[in-house]
């Protein structure tokens, strides 16, 4: 009996929450102890394969299991497609929108601006690209990694893309639109061969493209646009290694904006809303472009000035205007094709953001892995020591040394320290081995510039 007790000590000092025992050979034996645990432990594992204990006549050998005790809370704030929620496995985790205290939340478009977010969430998946309905910097205060989705819908959003271009050169929705106003006799042929000249167009083929941002959809559709035989023109000064690798190279390097207003008789937008972007169809750009130039925007509404394409439009400055978001100004107009936000809008797309957005919740919560956050930089490591101490913190000197201090004083042995920062944001990862006593993290808590301390159980 003592080493039952001597065992149940030993499981609850390191932190187990599940211990069974399975005796077998002489005697069959089988109990299960719950004691409660220090540290909620995501994983199951075998901690002690067999112990044998000679009792008398009896011999046992038993085996130690112990089983993470805590279910993660996930809650969704949208309808998230089931390639997404079937990642969460049961058992580990409870989904749902009613969840209260979650420690993490998935969402699509709902708005989260004037929502209460509770100090149980580490972290916030958008399952998508724009992350316009999320707080980030308050999510950045508290630490709470905010990841999205990008690349997940490119696919969806080039194959309309290409459409836009044949949309915006011949006017198959004027076209279209036309036919249905036929009345349906024997005349329709005779009626269609007279008034099909007002909906032709040109070619694309030949025709010079400029793509303003080359990141996941921009290079797709320059790609696309270039085996299609147009001549494209990417311009994009913040475009990475990967998109550049991913580059046909066919397509010419803009070095300016101007190059491609002086150039082009297409011009997509494939750049996020920021401050920078804003409006970059205006009547002053405009003025710099080709006449009839036709302009595609499957980004963002606030990327062209509704008001100034108007006007263009009006003149016959712009020959066509695409957009994908509708809006009062240019709603009725002539030469405008407006399509009700349809460019992630396919099955593909939906499962592939919610698959994306769950994997980089569960690594993030599992392994403290960071992988597409818009407000802390990517890092990710292979766990490894007994506990990995992550930490969000400020992107100020001297802070990385006062936490190796904090836990060296502690006798602890620092076996890995990986650190990246996002602008004024950072992350720290100390894998130790040996457990950290709550004191540590309380005083790791206290140096100026930590956000947010988490401790993830390793073995
Ligand atoms: N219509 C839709 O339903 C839909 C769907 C998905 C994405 N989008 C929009 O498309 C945009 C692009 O998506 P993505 O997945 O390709 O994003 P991405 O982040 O992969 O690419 C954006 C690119 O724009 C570049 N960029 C930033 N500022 C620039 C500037 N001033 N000039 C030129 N390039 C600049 C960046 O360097 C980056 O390469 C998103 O930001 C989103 O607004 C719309």
């Amino acid at each position: 009996m003592p080493i039952f007790i001597v065992v149940l000590l030993w499981a609850y000092v390191n932190n187990l929450r599940t211990v069974s025992f399975t005796g077998v050979l002489s005697t069959l034996f089988f109990v299960t102890f719950e004691i409660p645990a220090k540290v909620h432990d995501l994983h199951t594992k075998t901690v002690l394969l067999a112990i044998i204990v000679r009792n008398d006549a009896a011999i046992y050998i038993m085996q130690l299991t112990t089983r993470g005790d805590y279910m993660l809370r996930v809650q969704t704030l949208n309808k998230i497609a089931p390639s997404g929620l079937k990642l969460f496995a049961a058992g580990k985790y409870t989904v749902g929108n009613d969840i209260s205290q979650p420690d993490a939340v998935l969402v699509r478009s709902a708005d989260m601006h004037n929502r209460n977010i509770p100090s149980s969430v580490q972290a916030i998946a958008r399952a998508g690209a724009g992350v316009n309905n999320i707080p980030i910097d308050l999510c950045s205060e508290r630490g709470i990694v905010v990841f999205n989705t990008p690349g997940a819908n490119a696919n969806a959003v080039k194959e309309l893309a290409i459409a836009a271009l044949l949309l915006a050169s011949r006017d198959l929705a004027g076209g279209i639109s036309w036919v249905r106003t036929l009345e349906p006799d024997e005349n329709v042929a005779r009626a269609v061969e007279a008034g099909k000249k007002a909906y032709s167009g040109p070619e694309i083929w030949g025709k010079k493209l400029g793509v303003f941002g080359l990141g996941a959809i921009g290079t797709m559709v320059a790609n696309a646009a270039a085996g299609l035989g147009m001549e494209v023109y990417g311009y994009d000064p913040y475009i990475t290694v990967d998109a550049a690798w991913m580059l046909s190279r066919s397509v010419h390097r803009a070095v300016s904006p101007e190059e491609i207003y002086a150039n082009c008789d297409y011009i997509a937008l494939h750049v996020p809303s920021t401050p920078e972007t804003r409006n970059t169809i205006c009547a002053e750009t405009i003025a710099q472009m080709k006449d009839g130039v036709r302009i595609i925007n499957l980004a963002r509404e606030d990327l062209v000035c509704n008001r100034e394409i108007a006007q263009a439009l009006d003149s016959g400055k712009v020959a066509v205007y695409l957009t994908d978001f509708p809006s009062a100004e240019i709603l009725k107009m002539k030469n405008v094709i407006a399509i009700p936000h349809l460019g992630a809008s396919t099955p593909e797309s939906e499962d592939n953001c919610a698959a994306m957005a769950a994997s980089e919740l569960i690594d993030y919560l599992e392994n403290g892995n960071i992988r597409n956050s818009v407000n802390f930089p990517d890092l990710t490591n292979p766990r490894g020591g007994d506990q990995s101490i992550c930490i969000m913190h400020k992107n100020i000197p001297n802070i990385l040394a006062q936490m190796s201090a904090s836990l060296s004083e502690a006798g602890l042995n620092i076996e890995n320290l990986s650190n990246r920062s996002k602008k004024s944001m950072a992350y720290s990862v100390f894998e130790i081995s040996g457990l950290c006593p709550e004191t540590v993290i309380d005083k790791l808590h206290t140096i100026e510039g930590t956000v947010k301390v988490r401790v993830i159980n390793n073995r």
